[in-house]
């Protein structure tokens, strides 16, 4: 698997057509599994978030739009730059919703104080960190006791039809129509593949938000098991 600079350097190709492959690829289902997500985070009114890996910000926009004050924090500059487009005064966001405010991070060794939020999130983005359960850990550590750590994430759907076509979809379509639809030339949806299939199972991933400090882990399948929500908490 690529390394954090790679992973960087791969984003910031990508960057530029980012939303449009996502909403593509997914047929706009991308959309309300975010939606689900904030559903899963519980959002109260005035709450402080972070929204790490945020890429272009659709999670941490969601966010604000239900009632956060929500900081997007992600490695790859370009990404970052799409995010502050979609807020600025042209963008789709402007006339709805002040901020978030996005800022440069590593998911691994984030620069905020202990307990300085209520909850973070991070969606489609703890796959590519290099080790996840630090990652985790971060998270839970910049959480004030009580509050939730939630993650949105691909995994492998169980049911057999629907498995093998995700298998397919995943390993020969998408590699070809993300490259098309992005525009990159780059391994970047491949990358996804292979990402996918090496990341953990639903149960090992439960045990590593355990391992990683944080109580009570539970999932929520979405789409047949094609993506997760897991959700922890932080011991109070
Ligand atoms: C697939 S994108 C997801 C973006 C966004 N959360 C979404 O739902 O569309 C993954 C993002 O994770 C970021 N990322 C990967 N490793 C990271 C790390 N160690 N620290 C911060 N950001 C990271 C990448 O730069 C990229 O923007």
């Amino acid at each position: 698997m690529p390394e954090g600079p790679t992973i960087q350097k791969m984003f910031a190709e990508v960057a530029p057509g980012y939303d449009r492959a996502n909403r593509a690829l997914s047929l706009g289902i991308d959309l309300w599994w975010r939606r689900q997500t904030v559903r899963m985070v519980a959002v109260q009114k005035g709450e402080r978030g972070l929204d790490v890996c945020a890429g272009t910000g659709d999670l941490s926009f969601s966010l604000q739009r239900a009632g956060a004050q929500v900081v997007g924090a992600d490695f790859c500059a370009p990404m970052l730059t799409r995010a502050r487009q979609k807020g600025g005064p042209d963008g789709p966001f402007a006339a709805t919703i002040a901020g978030p405010s996005f800022l440069a991070a590593d998911a691994m060794a984030l620069p905020f104080p202990t307990a300085s939020f209520d909850f973070a999130t991070v969606a489609f983005g703890i796959r590519n960190v290099a080790d996840p359960k630090v990652a985790l850990r971060e998270m839970g550590r910049v959480v004030r006791p009580g509050g939730r750590v939630v993650v949105l994430e691909f995994t492998k759907p169980r049911v057999p039809l629907l498995g093998a076509a995700y298998r397919f979809y995943f390993r020969r379509v998408l590699p070809r129509l993300g490259a098309w639809i992005s525009g990159v030339r780059n391994d970047a949806y491949r990358y996804l593949h292979d990402s996918v299939m090496a990341f953990p199972e639903r149960e090992q991933f439960l045990a590593l938000m355990r391992d990683a400090g944080l109580v009570s882990p539970r999932q929520r399948l979405l789409t047949g098991g094609v993506a997760a929500i897991y959700r922890g908490e932080v011991a109070s």
